[in-house]
């Protein structure tokens, strides 16, 4: 794609070329993003970001990552504190959003909304995720963190195996996922999950035209006995028609370390886009996996400030002049240089 200037709203807009370019000027983020060098390059930019949906990860790490960057931030939650709430149309708030900030990033509960706003947008907009559509950014921060974790064992994204867990129906997280799984080639995807949750076939289809395997079943054990990653995922109860029938399904799918220890090869990598959900009746990841080296949810929510300054530096179109404006961080950085 055309980066400067452009909308980041869904993975269909990238071609292979795309990613290598965005996972690359992720890598050369890093110093940023752990505090060794600061830049500037973005100061005074306004970022608008809105987010008419619960969201923690996603919110503070686009913010950071456009301060990390040198900009500024406004921020709107939840659909009641808006113009929204009294019927403002999307195009309207495009329209007047896109006058007082450089950038956008945009999630919403209605699959489609973030690309209607764009339409409307004098500014890029990138999908902070819109319903149960699609999540791009969390994708290419879990294939950024899948080609980390790969390469440390002498792997590569082409010829690997990955099991997707939870809930498939309605995970954004998922479904950008298997797109962008459709750029690589010979990847043997495992998709767990109830019946009633399973991966929409649009996805499945892509994934086997791209000539992968694909595997679908209800069984955990077996689904994570043969893979080099696992995905996991929470039951997206905020899509259901009540909580009653989220609960059939919360809890179904638990890893903890005994079903690891016992079920998957020793160097299994334990993914999931998070929130976690950790109450009782859920913990599809227990936290007895806290210490286990091989969970890496901590080091995608890492990745995702060194992919969402990407993103920034690329629509923006400063990639060649972050280190221009670098200097040396004056204070102490120690703790988080040696996480
Ligand atoms: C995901 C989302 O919002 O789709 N969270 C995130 O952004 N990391 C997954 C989820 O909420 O379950």
């Amino acid at each position: 794609m055309d980066f400067p200037g452009g909308h980041i709203l869904s993975i269909d807009q990238f071609d292979r070329g795309d990613i290598d370019r965005i996972f690359t000027v992720a890598d050369s983020m890093e110093p940023y993003a752990q505090r060794r060098k600061l830049t500037k390059v973005l100061d005074g930019a306004i970022l608008g970001n809105m987010f008419f949906e619960p969201s923690t990860r996603t919110r503070v790490s686009f913010g950071s990552a456009f301060n990390l960057l040198g900009g500024e931030v406004r921020e709107t939650t939840g659909v009641e504190n808006s113009a929204i709430a009294k019927g403002e149309s999307l195009y309207d708030t495009a329209r007047v959003l896109s006058g007082y900030s450089d950038a956008i990033v945009m999630r919403h509960p209605q699959a489609g909304s973030v690309a209607e706003f764009a339409t409307a947008s004098r500014v890029p907009v990138l999908n902070g995720g819109d319903g149960d559509n699609e999540h791009p950014s969390q994708a290419l921060l879990d294939l950024y963190t899948i080609k980390k974790e790969l390469a440390a064992n002498g792997r590569s994204l082409d010829n690997f195996r990955i099991a997707l867990i939870g809930d498939l129906k309605y995970g954004r997280t998922v479904h950008s996922i298997c797109k962008l799984l459709t750029l690589f080639k010979r990847v043997q995807v495992t998709l767990v999950s109830p019946t009633e949750l399973k991966m929409p076939e649009q996805y499945v289809d892509q994934l086997q035209s791209a000539g992968h395997t694909v595997v679908e079943t209800d069984q955990l054990e077996e689904s994570i006995a043969k893979v080099d990653i696992t995905y996991s995922t929470r039951i997206q109860e905020e899509r259901f028609a009540s909580r009653d029938e989220a609960n059939l399904y919360r809890g179904r799918y638990r890893l903890n370390q005994a079903i690891y220890t016992q079920y998957c090869e020793p160097n299994t990598v334990i993914m999931h886009p998070l929130p976690r959900d950790s109450r009782a009746g859920a913990n599809e990841l227990d936290n007895d996996l806290n210490e286990n080296p091989n969970l890496a949810i901590f080091r995608q929510t890492d990745n995702g400030v060194l992919v969402r300054m990407a993103l920034f530096a690329l629509v923006l179109d400063v990639v060649d002049q972050v280190d221009r404006s670098a200097r040396e961080v004056a204070w102490y950085t120690g703790g988080r240089l040696t996480q």
